[in-house]
């Protein structure tokens, strides 16, 4: 028995020491160390053996198998590391880095990212409101008379009618409606502006699209603290740190039924020094929205009482600012999917 576990421990030591790959050591494994091993298998019978023989075969078949276990792990080892290869993991620092593709925003966004910052810099809040909108908030609550042009279908898309639901739904015209949706819920003194996308029924050019994007500014206090002053100066600030340098206002009279008195609001052209150039069609001056005082009309549909309060309202292109900051020549281009024109930005 003593020289069978010898015979069976050198015979194990021999063949493991020629392994060379590692189903070959699973191989060996289970000829050597599995419950059915010739050696286990020899473990299993010491019991039948006298107490003399047990003392010293019993000893020698476990040092056998402690042996053969050890050498097995440190084969499994040997091989594992051998396997690795070295050379193709291997990093080369002074090899270029691979460039990473981010994406890009469109200027749209870019350009209303830096409006909320200013704005938010000067205390305004930022408000959202629904794109698909009553004909309440778009038009009847800013005093547009029922036979207004705008309310055409020529000039508006509107939802198809549903008789069961006594509302008109639109793509909102403008950024507006926000305005007495933001007072019906919050009270003066506000300040907000609402950037966001407007649709109109519009036959296209370099500076129209039928789906664009405006800014709503309003700011409301009590009667005599809100006045065109204040208007003129918060619009000089911001576009001054809108577009890095001062740039001139031109307010001209208009009409808006939700503003009295109402304003057209150009900025001269940055780009050409207000000389003429194609963004500005050779005027010198870019219209980039319309502006006033908030009709008491207004305040009315909100909630509020007639004479209390007086406040200040704009809504503004920024396609128009995207074009004049980064001298964009068509305003198509924003939604185009043109990844040449996406990519520089
Ligand atoms: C309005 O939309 C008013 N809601 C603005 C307003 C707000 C007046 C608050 C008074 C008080 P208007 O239709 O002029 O006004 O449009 C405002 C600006 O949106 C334009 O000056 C222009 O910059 C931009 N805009 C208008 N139509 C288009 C268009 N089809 N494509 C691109 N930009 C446009």
């Amino acid at each position: 028995m003593k020289e069978h576990i010898e015979k069976i421990g050198t015979a194990g030591e021999v063949s493991l020491a020629a392994l060379k790959t590692m189903a070959e050591l699973l191989a060996w494994e289970i000829e050597y160390l599995s419950r059915k091993s010739e050696l286990n298998t020899l473990l299993k019978g010491l019991r039948d053996l006298s107490p003399e023989e047990k003392k010293v075969v019993g000893p020698l078949a476990n040092a056998t198998k402690q042996k053969l276990i050890a050498l097995f792990e440190q084969a499994k080892k040997d091989l594992l590391e051998k396997s690795i290869d070295w050379q193709a993991l291997a990093v080369d620092i002074t090899a270029p880095g691979v460039p990473v593709h981010v994406g890009h925003l469109n200027p749209l966004t870019v350009v209303e990212h830096e409006i909320e910052d200013i704005f938010t810099s000067m205390g305004f809040a930022i408000a959202d409101g629904p794109e698909v909108e009553t004909e309440h908030y778009n038009f009847d609550a800013l005093n547009f008379p029922k036979d207004h042009p705008s309310r055409d279908m020529q000039d508006t898309f509107w939802v198809k009618e549903d008789k069961k639901v006594k509302d008109r739904f639109l793509p909102r015209t403008h950024t507006s409606g926000v305005q007495v949706r933001y007072m019906e819920t919050h009270k003066p003194p506000l300040r907000v502006i609402v950037p966001g996308r407007v649709f109109r029924n519009e036959a296209t050019d370099t500076t129209h699209e039928h789906t664009f994007y405006q800014f709503e500014c309003l700011m409301v206090d009590v009667e005599g603290q809100v006045t065109v002053a204040t208007f003129k100066y918060v619009a000089e600030e911001f576009f001054s740190k809108f577009f890095g340098e001062k740039v001139t206002i031109r307010l001209r009279p208009s009409f808006f039924p939700f503003t009295e008195p109402s304003f057209e609001f150009d900025i001269s052209c940055i780009l050409c020094n207000g000389k003429g150039c194609a963004t500005c069609k050779q005027a010198g001056w870019i219209e980039l929205g319309g502006a006033g005082m908030v009709n008491q009309k207004v305040f009315e549909a909100a909630g509020y009482k007639r004479g209390q309060y007086q406040g200040f309202a704009w809504g503004f292109g920024m396609g128009r600012m995207a074009m004049m900051k980064y001298g964009i020549t068509d305003n198509r281009l924003f939604l185009s999917g043109d990844l040449r024109f996406i990519r520089q930005f």
